[in-house]
């Protein structure tokens, strides 16, 4: 029988476990797991070597929803329902085409799944089956909502998905209208694999909370985007392009990383709260990366290969107590730089694999729930005296005149 906690006192500071939740299980899951110390992820038992040698994403997204690894013929059939999933209702290309060029892609994807739930018919049915329905959906659109935006934002028509391709294959046809090379669309296809699941994530936990409230799939997917569009999560790997592009040439990565951290900058791509060792994704992406600057001849793996030698080694020396080391955005960005994807986009690649993920992990709190409802150590004043507004002194304020002031309306 559960325990149940007394709530605390008004003004009696509660305990409080770590603010960022370091090392605090909130719940239990089968889906993936971490093991930083060993530099370990499994996703349902599965090592992630193992998956991303042989699997494809198609099949990952089965096994996180479905618990197993499917059978060819399940698998058949898997692929026919995303197939079939894939176009978007015309009102949303519709939207979609009135939106402001110059728009964060992140930002018109968390619109765009936020939108759909206005064409999902019972979406109030929380039953499993149709939640399953939606979370096939979800996996489906979010790729042709990237594609679209892609093209629509350079002035291009959105392409057609295309039904025989898979979800790699198809996300770069969709973009380029041409079919990619058998290398381009393995490398994507890992990728997705690798970003699938990830525990208990910032967004993941985004989802869960959302659904702890029985709110609809679409509320809890939305709510998981807005956490990854952040740099200290899914938002990392544009940033680090970004400092690839400053950087230029592998012979400037030590001075940039100098001037970085004597600013007080972090270093994009580097570190991880569960990993005390390389993230295991890393390897996978630095291969991939290499290979396809071998391939095409661009500098950026070992203007990537300067940076993370020389963040890690000046980490290690002002912060030995913590390693900071590569973690999956590192190389996530020169490998979707190779296939072409521009770096503020990188963030939309993360949801179109998470989303895999994020409907699991729907899927499970609902079957098992209760309302993710934490208390906070109230560490403010009680007991004030009520004063009227005519016997309010202006230094009560306590700045809030400048504040409100900064607040004012630009037109
Ligand atoms: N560059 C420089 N310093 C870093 C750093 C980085 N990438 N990551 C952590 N640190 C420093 C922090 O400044 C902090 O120093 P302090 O103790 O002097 O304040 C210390 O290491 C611990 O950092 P903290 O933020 O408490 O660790 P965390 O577990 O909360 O952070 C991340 C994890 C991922 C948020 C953090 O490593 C980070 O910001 N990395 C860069 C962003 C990124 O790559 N995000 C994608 C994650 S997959």
């Amino acid at each position: 029988m559960r325990k149940a906690a007394n709530p605390p006192r008004m003004g009696t500071p509660g305990t409080v476990v770590d603010r960022g939740l370091e090392g605090v299980s909130v719940g239990t899951t089968v889906l993936s797991a971490v093991d930083g110390n060993a530099g370990r992820l499994i996703y349902r038992g599965f090592d992630i070597d193992d998956l991303a040698a042989g699997a494809s994403f198609e099949e990952v997204a089965y096994l996180l929803l479905f618990g197993d690894l499917p059978t060819s013929r399940r698998l058949a059939d898997f692929n026919v329902r995303i197939a079939a999933s894939r176009p978007l209702p015309r009102a949303v290309l519709e939207w979609l085409a009135a939106m402001p060029h110059e728009s964060w892609p992140m930002d018109v994807l968390r619109t765009a799944i936020s939108a759909l739930a206005l064409f999902e018919p019972n979406q109030d049915e929380v039953a499993h089956p149709s939640n399953l329905r939606t979370a096939i959906s979800l996996i489906a659109k979010t790729p042709t909502i990237v594609a679209a935006w892609d093209r629509i934002r350079r002035g291009l028509r959105p392409i057609e998905p295309l039904p025989h391709l898979s979800s790699a294959a198809n996300f770069l046809y969709m973009r380029s209208g041409k079919m990619p090379i058998f290398e381009a669309e393995r490398a994507l296809d890992t990728y997705l694999v690798l970003l699938a699941d990830h525990s208990f994530n910032a967004s993941t936990f985004a989802a869960r909370v959302t659904a702890s409230t029985m709110a609809d799939i679409f509320a809890c997917t939305t709510s998981a985007i807005a956490a990854l569009s952040g740099d200290l999560h899914g938002g990392a790997p544009g940033k680090v392009m970004a400092a690839m592009l400053a950087i230029d040439a592998p012979e400037n990565a030590v001075g940039y990383v100098r001037e970085a951290l004597r600013h007080g900058e972090r270093i994009m791509g580097m570190g991880h709260r569960e990993y005390r060792v390389r993230d295991p994704r890393a390897r996978h992406l630095e291969v991939m990366a290499r290979d396809l600057a071998d391939a095409s001849g661009t500098r950026w793996y070992a203007v990537a290969r300067a940076l993370e030698d020389a963040a890690s080694a000046a980490l290690a020396e002002s912060k030995p107590e913590r390693p900071l080391l590569a973690n999956v955005e590192f190389y996530t960005a020169p490998t979707l730089y190779a296939l072409g994807i521009p770096a503020d986009e990188f963030t939309c690649l993360f949801a179109c694999s998470r989303m895999a993920g994020w409907t699991a992990h729907v899927l499970e709190q609902l079957a098992n729930n209760r309302l993710i409802r934490p208390q906070a150590a109230y560490a403010g004043p009680t007991d004030r005296p009520w004063i009227p507004i005519d016997r309010r002194e202006p230094a009560l304020e306590h700045g809030a005149a400048a504040l409100l002031s900064a607040t004012e309306v630009r037109t």
